[in-house]
């Protein structure tokens, strides 16, 4: 089964704190000694990562699909032995539609294009670059941090539970549509983990009591990585998934059979 320790050049989106930068550490560690690249917005913290030995690149991807085009051209120009993509990047806002006049519209379409349209742009434009390098015997892994909320939906961050809910959807698809061409779709569920994600609505002291810790979270996180899971989930996201979504991944697969079949003379 392929895995990350199959990986030669793994890029990190969103690695400048929490999630992306912890996984980022690990993997770079491993024995196999992959090229690791990260990115975010924050220069002092790639600075940081550059003295670490990591290869950075400065991007915001709430962005438009030019500039999503220019950054995924560019990288791989630099970098054409990349064969592995974590989607790290995320953001989180609460709503209260109790109080309509106090969502903010902005907030909501920079979370849907943050969390899941960005996502999915970056991923079309990456593939070409994975299917080809796919196609030369190299294992290619597109990697989406979703999240247990979106299989259980939070109603404080409404808006937030329905993008990964979106990328939670879409990587079920992604993954069956490329099932035999070597580039492979690795979902990362996580819990309520140790992060800066919170910091920016006061929620971090509360949520802190209660969270998994970033340690922990990664080290089960990677050995998923390195068994070649197709679902990495742990803790509460685990259980959630165990209990709402088992099997909904073998269904579409045998609907996406049917479907072909179905068409395959029309
Ligand atoms: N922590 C949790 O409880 C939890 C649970 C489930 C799922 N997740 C998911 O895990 C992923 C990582 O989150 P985290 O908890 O590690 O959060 P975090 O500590 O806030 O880190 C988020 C990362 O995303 C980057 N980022 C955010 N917006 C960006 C943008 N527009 N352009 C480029 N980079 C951007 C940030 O870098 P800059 O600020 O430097 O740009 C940072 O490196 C997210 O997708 C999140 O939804 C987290």
């Amino acid at each position: 089964m392929p895995s990350i320790n199959d990986s030669k050049c793994i890029l990190v989106i969103g690695a400048t704190a929490g999630i992306g930068r912890a996984l980022a550490v690990s993997l770079k560690a491993l024995p196999s000694s992959p090229k690791v690249i990260v990115t975010g917005r924050r220069q002092e913290r790639l600075d940081e990562l550059a003295k670490q030995g990591f290869e950075t690149i400065k991007v915001d991807i709430d962005t438009d699909r030019a500039n999503l085009k220019k950054f995924v051209d560019n990288t791989v120009r630099k970098y054409p032995e990349l064969d592995s993509i974590i989607f790290s990047a995320g953001i989180q806002h609460e709503f209260d539609f109790t109080k309509p006049e106090e969502v903010n519209v902005d907030y909501i379409v920079s979370e849907l294009n943050t969390n899941y349209t960005g996502i999915v742009t970056m991923i079309t434009y990456f593939l070409p670059h994975l299917l080809k390098v796919a196609s030369k015997g190299q294992p290619a892994f597109i990697i989406p941090i979703t999240s247990g909320l979106g299989i259980v939906p939070g109603p404080w961050v409404p808006c937030y539970c329905a993008t990964k809910a979106a990328l939670h959807s879409y990587s079920i698809s992604l993954n069956e549509q490329l099932r035999d061409t070597g580039v492979h779709v690795i979902e990362i569920l996580p819990p309520l983990v140790e992060s800066e994600l919170h910091d920016h609505q006061g929620r971090t002291p509360a949520l802190s009591k209660v969270w998994m810790t970033l340690d922990e979270f990664t080290k089960q996180t990677v050995e998923g990585l390195k068994r070649g899971d197709s679902i990495v989930a742990s803790g509460m996201a685990a259980q959630g998934f165990e209990k709402f979504e088992k099997g909904k991944a073998e269904f579409a697969h045998g609907a996406y059979m049917n479907h072909k079949k179905l068409t395959a003379s029309s």
